[in-house]
């Protein structure tokens, strides 16, 4: 494996050995992008307290997220396509995160099933449900992952219909690629890739082709997802989602304190402070930016997890520090995944660890659970989701 000592080594890589389409689906937020660049350069603007003469032994990033033993709060995140960005790359990463001991989501989405990561994995998984209109579906979906013992059901809200991606649409993404001359000349330089793909009868989105009504092949699989995104979506349809599951329940992709209360009452275990990684509404606000607001409208009563924007361990250190109990990676885990598969997954949770880990220490924090708003230097402003600064 090459030299990697950031995450941004490893999305370098990624570039190079992906195909282009993957690439850029996975590298894009919908339209200008502004909300896709903010969730990263505002956690540049947080900086961190100095602190000397303290004992930096026995340090411990362990944690617990919805009450489970976690090695450092950090979960994979539900990324639709993940076994286009390597071969069974769900199955890859789910065993990374199992082996390092941490969460593991698998996308509605995914490339391969439920049943097949559940089968090729030894820890449970958590399940990312789109809300769809074709109940049958969802309650079948809802039944599937907890008959493959997923320990955690993470219903996505932010998604009712899709933010638009320019080069998406250019690039005419498909699962898998349609060969265009273009696409042809661009996998002839990512013969990595290729070969995978080659060795893999898992190139469909396995949660659907098979299990919707109609949808036996990728052509009806387009026509089936375009149309079934739930518009009217709601909080009672959130309630008979969450008697349906009957476990715990993460409600992800809340950005805004009102809808932080709201899924507080409706008994969410946790909730994902989240804008789907600058992908869906383009000029909504850091998620960083907003974790300190909602922390304050929620005053404890579940769960805060974060995810938007997290490339290094020091993002995640003032993620717990602003109040969250926990945090997701999409894109960092992606670029290890595509840049080296199961061990650039694994590779890519201990760049974040050591830089966690370190980080900690130089913040004269030796307990992951000590962090708080102390270690931190706000710029101001920066609380106040009323004001753009
Ligand atoms: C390529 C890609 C696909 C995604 N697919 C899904 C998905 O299927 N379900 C979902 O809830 N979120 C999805 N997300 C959003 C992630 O779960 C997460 O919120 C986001 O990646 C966090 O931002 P980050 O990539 O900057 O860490 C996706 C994100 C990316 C980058």
């Amino acid at each position: 494996m090459a030299v990697y000592t950031t995450i941004e080594d490893m999305h370098r890589v990624y570039k190079r050995r992906v195909p282009k389409m993957f690439y850029d689906y996975c590298e894009s937020g919908s339209w200008t992008e502004q909300t896709f660049t903010e969730n990263k350069t505002d956690f540049q603007k947080i900086h961190l307290r100095q602190r000397v003469a303290v004992d930096m032994s026995n340090r411990s990033t362990r944690s617990e997220m919805i009450g489970q033993d976690v090695a450092m709060p950090v979960a994979l995140a539900p990324v639709g396509l993940t076994g286009m960005q390597h071969a069974d790359g769900e199955i890859a990463a789910a065993r990374a995160a199992g082996k390092f001991g941490v969460p593991f989501t698998l996308s509605t989405m995914s490339i391969c099933s439920i049943e097949d990561v559940a089968e090729h994995t030894e820890k449970p998984f958590w399940f990312q449900l789109y809300v769809m209109k074709d109940w049958d579906f969802v309650a079948r979906i809802l039944q599937r992952a907890k008959d493959a013992k997923c320990s955690a059901l993470v219903l996505t809200l932010d998604l009712q219909l899709m933010g638009q991606r320019h080069k998406d649409i250019k690039n005419g993404l498909s699962a898998p690629p349609k060969l265009t001359p273009a696409v042809i000349a661009d996998l002839a330089t990512k013969w990595r890739w290729g070969m995978g793909m080659l060795g893999t009868k898992r190139r469909f989105f396995g949660n659907i082709v098979g299990h919707a009504k109609g949808v036996t092949d990728a052509a009806a699989l387009g026509a089936w997802t375009a149309e079934q995104f739930d518009l009217e979506l709601d909080w009672a349809k959130i309630e008979r989602i969450r008697d349906m599951w009957g476990g715990k329940l993460i409600l992800k992709g809340i950005n805004d304190p009102e809808d932080a209360v709201m899924a507080t009452k409706i008994g969410a275990d946790a909730i994902t402070v989240s804008n789907h990684g600058g992908r869906q509404l383009d000029g909504a606000m850091s998620s960083i930016r907003m974790l300190p607001s909602i922390v304050d409208a929620v005053q404890g009563d579940t769960e805060i997890h974060l995810d938007s924007g997290i490339r290094t361990g020091q993002d995640v250190l003032k993620a717990l520090a602003l109040g969250a109990k926990g945090t997701m990676i999409g894109r960092a885990f992606v670029y290890g995944l595509g840049a080296g598969g199961e061990a650039g997954v694994s590779k890519a949770l201990e760049i974040l660890h050591t830089e966690l880990d370190k980080t900690m220490a130089l913040c004269g924090e030796r307990d992951v659970k000590a962090l708080g708003r102390h270690n931190l230097i706000m710029p101001q402003g920066f609380e106040d989701p009323t004001v753009s600064i």
